[in-house]
């Protein structure tokens, strides 16, 4: 089973501009509670013991969020109020389960996994993305076993409208194995329409194997200058790794953009 997850959060976050100027997003309220909670309550039900959070000097009030025990427990000592209590334990256990590794430069997210090489333990491990919400149904707890079953890579993937494939990774698939599940061919980093080959699209939920990062450590700058994660992951596959692309049955939610994060909250609330 897949007991550590890693979260890249030393992005730009240019999309959400002028808030993210001075603010981290993900900790941004989606109907009262940061999103980076919804992602962080998804790995633990998924049953992952350890997360590894890449931050950068800029993302530092993210680290501030979960470290700020002289604070509340002056509060605590002052007001005894139960809701800041309760708030202050579930920090508390979140605080736990965290690590902080860095990322001094934003060169992409290839290069942000491989921040996290020395910590990783085991054969494979989560990656989450945290601008992608996933409500409704926890997918990183049906890719954990979809990993436990068939021993391989698996990539969260989503039908997405034709003409908007040059936003995202977009997969090329290959073998059916059901109706949720295919071995990927191919994964192409914002394809333009007329050389995608789908309209599946990778979304921020990612199985992978350990041996991703002696490809990232080899790996050169590719579109826009940036060290992706799907250029290492489309080496891999090339030679003879098996990766799954699977259909979530979960609704998406983006929050990396302002009409995203606005539809998303109006969403999560009619929960
Ligand atoms: P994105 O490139 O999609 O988002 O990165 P961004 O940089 O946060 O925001 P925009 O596009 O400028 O609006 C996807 C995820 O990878 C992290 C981001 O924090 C985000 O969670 N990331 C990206 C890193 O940790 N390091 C990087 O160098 C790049």
């Amino acid at each position: 089973m897949i007991k550590q997850a890693i979260i890249p959060l030393a992005g730009l976050g240019t999309r959400l501009l002028p808030l993210t100027s001075v603010f981290a997003k993900e900790l941004l309220p989606i109907n009262g509670k940061p999103g980076i909670e919804y992602i962080l309550d998804e790995c633990i039900e998924a049953g992952i013991k350890e997360i590894i959070f890449i931050i950068s000097k800029k993302k530092e009030m993210i680290k501030r969020y979960f470290y700020n025990d002289q604070f509340y427990k002056k509060i605590i000592k002052r007001k005894k109020d139960q809701r800041i209590i309760k708030e202050y334990k579930k920090i508390l256990k979140y605080k736990k389960m965290i690590k902080f590794v860095y990322q001094d430069k934003p060169l992409g997210t290839g290069d942000a996994v491989l921040k996290t090489k020395k910590y990783i333990n085991d054969k494979f491990f989560l990656m989450l993305l945290p601008d992608d919400l996933i409500i409704k149904k926890n997918c990183s707890k049906s890719m954990i076993k979809i990993n436990t079953r068939y021993k391989c890579s698996v990539m969260a993937s989503m039908r997405v409208n034709k003409k908007s494939v040059s936003r995202w990774g977009i997969y090329k698939l290959g073998k059916k194995l059901n109706k949720e599940n295919y071995f990927i061919k191919n994964v192409i980093e914002k394809p333009s329409i007329s050389n995608a080959p789908s309209n599946q699209a990778v979304i921020g939920r990612y199985i992978l194997p350990k041996s991703i990062f002696s490809k990232l450590s080899k790996q050169k700058p590719g579109k826009g200058g940036e060290i992706h994660i799907t250029d290492a992951i489309q080496s891999l596959i090339y030679e003879d790794n098996k990766f799954i692309a699977h259909s979530f049955s979960g609704k998406y939610l983006d929050c990396g953009s302002m009409q995203g994060y606005i539809k998303s909250t109006l969403e999560i609330a009619k929960l």
